[in-house]
This record gives C-alpha cells, structure tokens and sequence, in this order.
C-alpha cells in the first residue's frame, strides 16, 4: 500500500457545519479559518452588514436576500489536518441541496444559539445527519451573553433530538458573565483576557490546574464553588465518554463557547480534530470502497452553473473516496459510459480558485462541466468500474408551469430549464397531450422559484411566465402486470395533472394525499411511488 496515501487520509478531517440560520455558523466558520491561518483577521470576510455572508455567497441573488443559497467549500490545515469545510444552505427551502451536500461529509458540527437551543432547522438537518450514523458535534454558540442552563441545553439535546451528549469542556460563571471554560480531558481552567479587538484576533488565554490556588484567586468564590459542583456531577452522573458511540451518532460531543468573542473556539477546533473522524468508505455496486484503495475513486454531489460572473461556467464538485486525483488524469464516468480527462480542477477558499495538481479521499475538487454530469455520478478507474448507492431524490411539492415570454428566446430557455435541472435545483416535466415546449417545474421549496426566474434572466437572458400550480403531491406511476401508464388507461387522470419527467416516465401530480386515495381506490392495479421509477434500481 502506498504510505503516503494513507498519511494524506489520515490527515483528512472533511465536514459540515449546520445550524438555524443565526445561530453563528458563518463566524464560527470565520474563525476556524482565523484559527487555521487561513485569514488573518477576522471580519475581512464578514462583519459589518454590507458584508454578511460575502465568503460562502457567490450568486447575487444570496446577497440581495442574505441568505445563503449555495454551498461553498473552505479548506486550511491546521495542527497537522487538513480541513475541509462544506458549507450547507441555511434556508429551509434549500433541504434538497443541503441532503447532498451532507451526503460528502464525515462528520457535522452542530451550532446552537445558547439562547435558544434546538430550532426548527436544526431538528431537520440533525435527521439527516443521524440517518447516515455520522458523528455529530456540538458548538453550544453566544456564551458571551445571557442563554439557556448548559444542564438545560443538555436535556433539550436528548429530549428533543433524542441524543445524548457528553460535555467537553464546562463554561466557568454564568448568565453571560462567563469567564473561560473547564476542558474535562486536560482538567485545566482555560481563561480568556478581556476581548479587546472585537473578536478580529486569535483571543489570549491562560490556564490553570482546576484546584489551583491561582484559580481560586481570580475567580470568586461563588463562581468557582459552582464550576466545582457541576464538574463533581458530570463526573459521577453524566454520560460516560465513549468513542464507539460517538463515531456512529449515537453520542454528541458538546463544547461551549461565543465564536464572536473567539471564546473556546481554539478548544473546539483542537478537541474536534482529535476525535473527528478521517474519510470513511463508501457503498458501491462494487462492495464497499475503501479510502485506502489505490484506484482513484469519487462521486459529484452537486453542480454549479455561473458561480462567478467572472468565470462564466459551470462546475461540478466531486467528493473523493479513494485514491490519489491527480490533474490531466483520465477517469471513467459511470453514468456516461466513457473516459474523460479532469482538467483545470479547481480548489476553493471564498473566492479565490486555485488550480490544484493532487488531491486525496476526503476531498472536494470542483471540475469544469461542459455538462456531462448529474447529481450522484460516479467517476472511478477504468480498470474497476462500478457505481456509488444513488443519491435520494425528494419528492417535488411545488409546481409552476413555465415559459419564456418571447417565443424567440424559445432556445436559450430551453437550455437553461435544462441545465438547472441537471444541477439538481429544478426537477422538470412535461404536460401530457400539451406542446412538446409546455414545461411544469417542480421543486421542494418556494424559493427555487425565485432562483429560476432570477437565474434565467441573468445567465441566459430569458424573462419567463410563470403560473403556479394547485398542486403538492407528485407520484410516479407503473402498473403491477409492467404496461405502460397512459392518460386514458389511468381512471381519474383528470383529477390531476399528468406529467412525463425527463426520462418519459409518467407522473400524477395532484392536490393533496386524498385525492391520491381516490386514484388508488380506482385503480387498483396501480403502483405509486414518490421517487422517480429508475432511482429505484440501484
Ligand atoms: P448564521 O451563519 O448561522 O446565520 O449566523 P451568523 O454567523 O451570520 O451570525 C448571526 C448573528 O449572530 C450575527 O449578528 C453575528 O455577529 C452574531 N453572532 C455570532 N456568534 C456570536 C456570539 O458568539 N455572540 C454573540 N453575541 N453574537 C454572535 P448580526 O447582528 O446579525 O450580524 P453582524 O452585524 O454581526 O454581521
């Protein structure tokens, strides 16, 4: 086996970081990159308003909104790993994007607002991370102002996420008065000097034995008789610290700390490298493969058309599973069944692109797409070809049927509905009986919608009618016996909309789920699924 393969693996710390959106996930993204050397004061990527977001957002429509629609990836080493972070969308009507994007992912961070505890996006992207078994850790965030009891945070974890967690470190004083943090391995008192540059510097610290005659002289004698009672019970009532569960998700890591402040962030960062996991192996068609398999593997989970207005073009970004990438090598594309050369690969920090020769399982390269990808593909060597478990697909819930305006854009609409359903953000369909040009899109969220209209008029020039549709359910239809679902054969097709997707397979789009009762009670023959028909085979 080639050694420095398996170095280059073992370095490798490649996660996400998810969050309700305010929580603090981009400052404490900030200052991991401040931590890591990868910038060298905090704020140059985002602070003041008129900034926000400006590392992760590429598209105009994020910075007109602010809010993130699109996911970046940050990569910077520190103490011996090299780091990727994949940036997820915090909106809610971005849950497709973000499934896959925790699809390339080893491991989560968890940022929680001390004030606030679980919230509602928070719960969603936590399933989708304990489905795929993940470690999952948690930054309890904004300890440098009034929030919840860690205790009670504690239970809110196992209450409401049904995880139990494990302290890491324990925040000395209380109520926003906090003073530094307790780290349970080292059993050493970190505290941290007044902030004096607005969290824009690595903040200074000292630390101290817990039972120190120091310690006990710059605390008060409240504060440090609290510190002692809650570490003497975490000790003996608290969880017990046990890798095994924390590697498969059952068991959080939980640190505290105010990324604002830079306040336990060095702790986090330190703690989390330590006990993260490297790149883990994937299913295939092939068995499941290996990091350390010297055949260059990797699989795209997403695509980007036009991230930058100066670079007109579109990437697709590629997780690697094993093997060495290595620039101008050949590679078999699965999906399309031939050979291609991976070109110009890219690598990402906010907006600077490099141009990388090498990279290893974990991963992320973005590569020029002349569109021969989609979502889910496999690229593998030719002497071992095979295909990664497909991606999920979510059912679409919203629906528009859409057109372009002047019938002599008819072209560049037609390739830019097109393209936007191979990223992924768009699922398309046709009506039909109708006009082979009546497109209805579907897509999980409302504002996809907006991202169509703004994205056809910016890229291709195309100003769109859009009419939405009554419609929530779509499902795709086969009959049992194998014959072919049509309009007349299915009873009731009226009550609805009967679609084809991209691959000519039929759809019934309608109401709501009673209506979809009435459609099985009359045909009984009928099988409906909520995936399309060929996602199904792999
Ligand atoms: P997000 O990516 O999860 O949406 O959150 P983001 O980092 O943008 O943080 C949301 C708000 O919370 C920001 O304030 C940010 O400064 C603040 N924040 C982040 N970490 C901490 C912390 O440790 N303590 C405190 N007190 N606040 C924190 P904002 O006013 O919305 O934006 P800005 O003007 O500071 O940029």
């Amino acid at each position: 086996m080639d050694d420095s393969l398996i170095t280059e693996i073992k370095k490798r710390r490649t996660f996400a970081i998810i969050s309700h959106p305010d929580a603090g996930k981009t400052t404490l993204t900030e200052k991991l990159l401040l931590y890591g050397g990868a910038i060298h004061l905090a704020g140059s990527i985002k602070s003041r308003k008129t900034q926000r977001h400006a590392v992760s957002d590429w598209m105009e429509i994020e910075k007109q909104r602010g809010i993130s629609v699109t996911s970046s990836v940050l990569q910077f080493d520190y103490g011996g790993c090299r780091i990727n972070i994949l940036d997820t969308p915090g909106h809610q009507d971005f849950s497709e994007d973000t499934y896959r994007t925790l699809m390339a992912v080893d491991s989560a961070v968890m940022v929680m607002d001390a004030a606030k505890g679980v919230e509602a996006q928070t719960k969603k992207l936590f399933r989708v991370c304990s489905e795929r078994h993940i470690p999952i850790f948690t930054f309890i965030n904004k300890l440098d102002r009034y929030g919840k009891a860690p205790i009670d945070l504690m239970d809110e974890l196992e209450n409401v996420l049904g995880i139990r967690s494990y302290p890491m470190n324990w925040p000395v004083g209380s109520d926003g008065r906090y003073r530094g943090i307790f780290d349970r391995q080292t059993r050493k008192v970190e505290l941290f000097s007044a902030d004096t540059t607005h969290g824009q510097k690595a903040r200074e610290s000292e630390k101290y034995d817990l039972d120190s005659d120091e310690l006990k002289s710059l605390l008060d004698k409240e504060t440090y008789d609290a510190l002692i009672d809650d570490v003497t019970l975490l000790d003996e009532a608290g969880e017990k610290f046990d890798k095994a569960r924390v590697d498969c998700g059952e068991l959080t890591p939980m640190f505290f700390g105010s990324a604002m402040t830079n306040f336990g962030v060095q702790n986090f960062l330190e703690e989390y490298l330590r006990l993260a996991p490297p790149p883990a192996p994937r299913e295939s068609s092939d068995g499941e493969i290996e990091p350390e398999d010297e055949k260059f593997s990797a699989f795209v989970f997403k695509i980007q058309a036009n991230m930058n207005p100066a670079h007109r073009d579109r990437l697709a970004f590629i997780r690697i599973v094993s093997g060495k990438f290595e620039r101008n090598m050949s590679v078999w594309h699965e999906q399309e069944g031939k050979l291609i050369k991976l070109a110009q690969p890219q690598q990402f920090l906010a907006q600077d692109r490099q141009i990388i020769d090498a990279a290893y399982p974990g991963d992320i390269v973005g590569l020029f797409d002349p569109g021969v990808f989609g979502i889910g593909d496999t690229l593998c060597d030719e002497k071992r070809k095979f295909r990664f478990a497909d991606f999920p697909v979510f059912p679409p819930e919203k629906f528009a049927r859409v057109g372009a305006h002047d019938t002599m854009k008819r072209k560049q609409f037609i390739k830019g509905i097109e393209q936007l359903t191979q990223e992924g953000a768009i699922q398309l369909f046709r009506q039909a009986g109708a006009g082979a040009e009546s497109f209805v899109v579907g897509t999980v969220g409302t504002l996809q919608f907006e991202v169509l209209e703004y994205r056809l008029k910016n890229e291709y020039g195309v100003e769109i009618d859009m009419v939405m549709q009554p419609f929530e359910v779509a499902r795709w239809l086969a009959y049992k016996d194998g014959r072919e679902v049509t309009p007349s054969s299915l009873r009731g097709a009226d009550r609805g909309m009967f679609v084809y997707d991209r691959n000519q397979n039929p759809v019934l789009l309608v109401n709501n789920e009673w209506a979809l009762g009435w459609i099985m009670e009359n045909n009984p023959d009928l099988e409906l699924h909520n995936v399309p028909i060929d996602k199904m085979a792999v």
